[in-house]
């Protein structure tokens, strides 16, 4: 049956609250209401195409209804829907685990939770309640940078804490040490990558130098703080960190769940710093979209600490739905797809040409600096026209191109096999946008 658009607004407006999304955006000017998709592109009720240059917030990897992952949960749908882990195990879980281990460095344990934040939120309590476990109770406290984005929930929230945004939580936010965002394409030394001496560096040094035996761990996004509006850093920032860290036995977040899975033209982005992060937390990408999962990754020397005898050290934590069947079914034929099509290998020779595209646009009047890591292709606005940001959205959403700017930065992050001209095509509708207004 044919979808009413208007109605579907009007009752949207009357009983759906939008994350993320301010109210005029919801009141003012009718949205699109997105009723089908297909590969990379979303398709609303009258039919309009849309590209999906943002993989639905970063996570539809393989695009939208891919048959072999749709087919997947099918399968697994005549098999079992759901089944806790608590005190139950089920196949699917435990292949999935077992294919993650052996994709990370290092012997790990995989606690699987629903969404991001919520594996951030357990990295945070295993981080905290292993120093517990070996008696340093000590070190309560974490370290992350400044304009970092960990996901929504109080803990996350602690760590990605932004005053513009989050200051009514302030009484339930805890206190983090916030070291200098490192960006190459807006340092503030002027420096070039790479062999810059890493200045940026010196604020987190100084944090883990002076509080190195209060931190239970320092948590990053690596290689690049999506939601700060794409701020790429060098792998060599983020070694440094983890060398660091080594040093002064403070524990390694690494928060891989807007990076992981093929973004920055490795499996994960911490690959390019060849570091071992004690923790890794995935989602997004993990489903490549399709069903909400998520996990954090555990070395196997902390999980070793989480034993029961001879005092109770059990992590009491955990979901509903953590590990569903459907999700788990839907995350491994992702992974074999991502194998057997060279998927990762294919995001990096696009992330090449994206590369190539997006250079110019750094000619273009209004604009600050052009960034690019695989496939992510980020445009900052210098600021001086306000809402230029929007009007660039709203410009490219009327040729059929999605996009969810983040204050002044216009930026791309589209599924990981969007073919090679419709790429380069966007990359020319962003700069033609750019370029008139
Ligand atoms: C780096 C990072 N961590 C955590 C999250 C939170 O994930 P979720 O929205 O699934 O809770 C996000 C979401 O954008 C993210 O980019």
């Amino acid at each position: 049956m044919p979808i009413d658009a208007d109605a579907c607004r009007a009752l949207d407006r009357r009983h759906l609250w939008h994350p993320f999304t301010r109210r005029s955006a919801v009141d003012g000017e009718p949205f699109p209401v997105i009723t089908r998709g297909e590969g990379c592109y979303l398709y609303d009720t009258d039919g309009t195409r849309y590209l999906d240059a943002i993989a639905s917030w970063w996570c539809c990897n393989l695009g939208h209804g891919h048959p072999r992952l749709m087919e997947a949960i099918r399968r697994q749908t005549r098999e079992l829907d759901h089944s806790i882990l608590g005190n139950l195990s089920h196949p699917r879980a435990v292949e999935l685990a077992t294919e993650l281990a052996g994709l990370l460095p290092g012997e790990r344990h995989i606690l699987f939770a629903g969404d991001g934040a919520s594996a951030v939120e357990a990295a945070l309590k295993i981080a905290l309640q292993y120093w517990h476990n070996v008696g340093q109770p000590q070190r309560c406290r974490f370290a992350s940078l400044a304009g970092a984005y960990h996901g929504d929930t109080l803990g996350a929230l602690s760590v990605g804490y932004v005053e513009q945004f989050h200051a009514p939580f302030a009484p339930l936010v805890q206190p983090v040490f916030r070291a200098d965002s490192p960006c190459c394409e807006r340092c503030a030394w002027n420096r070039q990558p790479p062999d810059c001496g890493l200045p940026c560096f010196e604020s987190m040094q100084r944090i883990v130098d002076e509080h190195g035996p209060e931190l239970a761990a320092v948590i990053v996004e690596p290689l690049c703080q999506g939601a700060a509006g794409m701020r790429i850093y060098p792998h060599a920032w983020l070694r440094r960190l983890a060398d660091l860290c080594a040093a002064r036995d403070v524990l390694l977040i690494a928060d891989e769940i807007a990076v992981g899975f093929g973004r920055t033209g490795t499996l994960f982005a911490f690959e390019q710093a060849a570091v071992a992060p004690d923790i890794v937390c995935l989602g997004k990408g993990l489903s490549a979209g399709c069903l909400p999962i998520s996990a954090a990754a555990v070395a196997d020397r902390l999980y070793a600490t989480f034993s029961d005898k001879p005092a109770d050290r059990t992590f009491y934590h955990g979901h509903t739905f953590a590990g569903n069947p459907l999700a788990c079914a839907a995350a491994l034929e992702m992974l074999r797809v991502y194998r057997e099509d060279g998927i990762v290998q294919e995001a990096a020779r696009k992330g090449r040409l994206l590369a190539e595209r997006m250079a110019p646009l750094r000619e273009l009047p209004g604009v600050a600096a052009v960034r690019w890591l695989g496939l992510i292709g980020a445009v900052e606005l210098d600021g001086a026209v306000p809402g230029r940001a929007q009007q660039v959205q709203a410009r490219l959403r009327r040729q059929g191109i999605l996009l969810r700017p983040l204050g002044e930065v216009v930026y791309l992050m589209p599924p990981l096999v969007i073919p090679d001209d419709v790429l380069g095509k966007t990359v020319a509708c962003l700069y033609d946008s750019l370029r008139h207004g």
